[in-house]
C-alpha cells in the first residue's frame, strides 16, 4: 500500500488480507462535549510491523489508543484486535483479548508504593492468581533484564529511578504477560538523545525476538526513521496518510511536509541516511565512545544486556 491523503481503509476491505491487521480502526469519533477529537477515524495495523502515530499536540493519539485498549469508549465506530471486535465485549471476554497485549502509558503509571519489580507482578498476579511468589519474583526479574535495567533497580521504587529508568520499568511491566501486541505512548519523550537510540534499540530487538506488533506514539523524528516500518500521521481528526517516511514526503500536505521537512526533519533524515548501512555492533560502540567522551560513568557495561547507559 502506498500512501495517500484521506485514505480510507474502511472503504477498502481488501487493505490487509483477513489476518493480516492486528488492529482495524474503523470510522471512528470521539468527542468531549461540543470537542470533537476524532472523526471518520480508519487505521490498520499490520502484524509485525512498527507503527508510527504522529500528530500534533491534542490531535488525539493518546485518546485513540485509549480507544483501542478500551478505555475510551467512543461516540461511535469499530475496533477490532486480533480479529475480535472490542467495542461493547463483555468483561470476561475482553479480558482474554487484553491478555494479549502491553502498554506503557505516556506518563509510565507506575504503582508509586510498588517496587520495580511489584510493578511487573501487578498484571501477572491478575491474570494468574495461582502463581506463586518464587515464580512471580523470577518471572519479574526476567522483564526487569529484558528492558534493559540492572537487576538491583527490580528492589527500587518508581520515585528511586531516573526518567530512563522509569519508561524501562514501564516497559517491563508491559511486557509481564508476553505480550504480541506492543502500545507504546511516547517511550522516548524526556530521555536524552542516546538513551532515546538505546530505547528505540530495545524496542526494535524485543520486536525482531519476540514478532512483536508496535503501536508506537511519539514526537521522536529520529525513533520513526530508526525504527518504524510505516507511520500514521493524525490530523483533522482522522489518519490523514499512512505510508513509509519516503512515501508520506511525497504528500502535499502542509503539516507533513513541515514535520518531516523542517529543520528537525531534515536533521534527522540526513542521520538517518548516514547511518543507514550502519550495523547495530557498530551503532553500539558509536553510543558508548560518546557516553566515554562525555566522560560520564554511565557507561552501559554490557552493550546487550543493559543498552541503556543512563539507568545505571
Ligand atoms: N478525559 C478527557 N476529557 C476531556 N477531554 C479530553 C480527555 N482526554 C483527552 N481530551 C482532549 O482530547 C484531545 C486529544 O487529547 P490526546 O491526549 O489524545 O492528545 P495527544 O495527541 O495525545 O497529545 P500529546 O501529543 O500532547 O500527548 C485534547 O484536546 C484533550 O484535551
Ligand atoms: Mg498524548
Amino acid at each position: 500500500m502506498s500512501a495517500a491523503l484521506a485514505e480510507k481503509p474502511h472503504e477498502d476491505p481488501d487493505a490487509f488480507k483477513k489476518g493480516e491487521a492486528v488492529i482495524i480502526v474503523r470510522d471512528l469519533k470521539n468527542g468531549f462535549g461540543e470537542q470533537m477529537v476524532h472523526d471518520g477515524l480508519d487505521l490498520q495495523v499490520k502484524k509485525g510491523e512498527i507503527l508510527g502515530v504522529v500528530g500534533g499536540s491534542g490531535t488525539g493519539k493518546s485518546v485513540l489508543m485509549r480507544s483501542i485498549i478500551g478505555l475510551q469508549q467512543p461516540l461511535s465506530g469499530e475496533v477490532e484486535v486480533f480479529g475480535e471486535p472490542m467495542i461493547g465485549r463483555e468483561e470476561h471476554e475482553a479480558r482474554e483479548i487484553r491478555k494479549r497485549w502491553g502498554v506503557l502509558f505516556q506518563g509510565g503509571a507506575l504503582f508509586s508504593t510498588l517496587t520495580v519489580a511489584e510493578n511487573v507482578e501487578v498484571p501477572l498476579r491478575e491474570y494468574y492468581p495461582s502463581l506463586d511468589e518464587a515464580l512471580l519474583d523470577q518471572i519479574a526479574n526476567y522483564k526487569v533484564a529484558m528492558s534493559g535495567l540492572a537487576p538491583e533497580a527490580g528492589a527500587k521504587f518508581p520515585s528511586e529511578l531516573s526518567g530512563g529508568m522509569r519508561k524501562r520499568a514501564g516497559l517491563a511491566r508491559s511486557l509481564a504477560l508476553d505480550p504480541e501486541l506492543l502500545f507504546l505512548d511516547e517511550p522516548t519523550a524526556g530521555l536524552d538523545p542516546i538513551g532515546a537510540a538505546a530505547f528505540d534499540d530495545l524496542i526494535k530487538g524485543l520486536k525482531e525476538t519476540l514478532g512483536l506488533t508496535v503501536f508506537l506514539i511519539t514526537h521522536d523524528l529520529d525513533t520513526l526513521h530508526a525504527i518504524c516500518d510505516r507511520i500514521a500521521v493524525l490530523a483533522d481528526k482522522k489518519v490523514v496518510a499512512i505510508g513509509t517516511i519516503p512515501e508520506l514526503l511525497a504528500l502535499d500536505h502542509p503539516w507533513i511536509q513541515e514535520y518531516f521537512n523542517g529543520p528537525r526533519g531534515r536533521a534527522a533524515n540526513e542521520t538517518s541516511e548516514r547511518h543507514a548501512h550502519d550495523d547495530p555492533a557498530e551503532n553500539q560502540k558509536r553510543r558508548d565512545a560518546a557516553l566515554n567522551s562525555a566522560g560520564g560513568d554511565t557507561v552501559a557495561q554490557n552493550g546487550t544486556e543493559n543498552p541503556g547507559g543512563e539507568d545505571r
